[in-house]
């Protein structure tokens, strides 16, 4: 865990460069901050491996202030992964990895070992790559032996500052890839530096955002994307973004939450008035007081029927598919495609009907994003960056 309690820095001759930073990183959580060039990011990265000492405040690692602790020891249990990947070019790939743990005496072929499993993780073929030289590998490779240098002591925190910034979109995206494949295995505590919106939202447990030293907003990908704390955020986000993590969209967000319903032993005569006066061919079906969901009546079948006092219990069909309300707007869609379903019921855990999804309602959905307003009111957004 990483708490930052009240930081601020002001460097010699600056202004406040971070002005009263507080969050916290769960342990195994991968956290990114997130801000234009200037807002303070490396600085506030660099203070948790001792590189820049806080004007004010404190920051706590696994409820030990660093302040007392010794900076070597510290940095070496930290992994740290820049942009600029930082690997020394008269050495080969293994020696460059291993540059801590041989300062640290482990034995020689512990060390061979470890570089291997090292270089698998990361995805380079070790037999390859081992006694290669920085310059013989391409930019994505470098970074990936850059990660693997940081993971060489197995430290419990990492800390990356837009270590993928100067790759191409295509090793940058397989990066990204690998480290969230790493992070599922290895439950780092990391602390990543980042001007990509899309890249945080792609790895991070939680975002945080901050401009001039500030931060505004702290919270899930999830979050970020849909409760923006204000207009700054929300145009850092840009408008749409939410459509490219459409998982995040989630069923109870654009269900229709007051369907028209049936009690179950209502009679058919009744039921198909409750369709009229809805103006609708179906009513679902529900019991007690908690809802609980039955099933689907529909005007085609009950016409069919010479007795309309008859109750509708034997006329429900409770097999279609239901949605619950965490699920996202991605399983509605395939239930819909997959089983020709217009109408998909929403149903809690505990079986009571939440609400409904239907074709409709879903297209509504779908075609904002073509017709969304674009606020124009962010002169502040036109902020040059540096
Ligand atoms: N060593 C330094 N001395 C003086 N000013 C610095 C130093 N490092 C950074 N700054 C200033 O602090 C501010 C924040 O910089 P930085 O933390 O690098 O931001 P970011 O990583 O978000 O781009 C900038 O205005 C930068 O010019
Ligand atoms: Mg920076």
């Amino acid at each position: 865990m990483i708490e930052f309690k009240d930081i601020t820095k002001t460097y010699q001759g600056n202004a406040e460069v971070l002005k009263g930073v507080s969050f916290t990183i769960e342990s195994g959580k991968l956290v990114s901050v997130i801000g234009r060039s200037g807002c303070g990011k490396t600085t506030l990265l660099r203070m948790v491996n001792r590189l820049v000492k806080p004007s004010q405040g404190h920051i706590f690692v696994d409820g030990k202030d660093i302040d007392g602790l010794d900076p070597i020891r510290l940095r070496r249990n930290i992994g740290y992964v820049i942009q600029q990947v930082g690997l020394f070019p008269h050495m080969t790939v293994a020696k460059n990895i291993m540059i801590i743990p041989k300062a640290e005496h482990f034995a020689k072929d512990k060390m061979d070992e470890r570089c291997r499993q090292l270089l698998t993780m990361v995805g380079l073929d070790p037999d390859k790559y081992m006694n290669r030289y920085p310059s013989e590998l391409s930019g994505g490779q470098q970074q990936r032996v850059g990660i693997a240098r940081a993971l060489a002591m197995d430290p419990k925190i990492i800390l990356m500052d837009e270590p993928f910034s100067a790759l191409d979109p295509l090793t940058r995206s397989s990066l990204q890839d690998q480290l969230l494949d790493l992070q599922t295995k290895m439950h780092k505590t990391i602390l990543f530096v980042t001007h990509d919106m899309d890249e945080a939202i792609k790895l991070s447990d939680k975002i945080c955002v901050m401009r001039k030293g500030k931060v505004l907003q702290y919270d899930t990908p999830e979050n970020i994307l849909k409760n923006p704390a204000n207009q700054y955020v929300s145009e850092f986000v840009g408008p749409n973004r939410i459509w490219s993590s459409p998982e995040f969209i989630k069923v109870r967000d654009i269900m229709i939450k007051d369907p028209r319903v049936t009690k179950i032993g209502q009679d058919t005569r009744r039921a198909l008035e409750k369709m009229r006066e809805g103006r609708v061919d179906t009513l679902l079906v529900v019991d007690g007081e908690d809802n609980r969901y039955l099933g689907i009546i529909s005007a085609n079948r009950l016409r069919q029927q010479p007795d309309l006092s008859v109750p509708i219990d034997k006329f429900i069909d409770s097999s279609g598919k239901v949605l619950r309300p965490g699920e996202n707007i991605v399983d509605a869609l395939k239930i819909m495609n997959e089983h020709g379903q217009h109408l998909i019921p929403v149903v809690t855990k505990a079986g009571s009907l939440a609400g409904l999804v239907t074709r409709s309602s879903l297209l509504t959905v779908l075609s904002q994003q073509y017709f969304s307003v674009e606020e124009d009111g962010g002169h502040e957004s036109k902020e040059v960056t540096k």
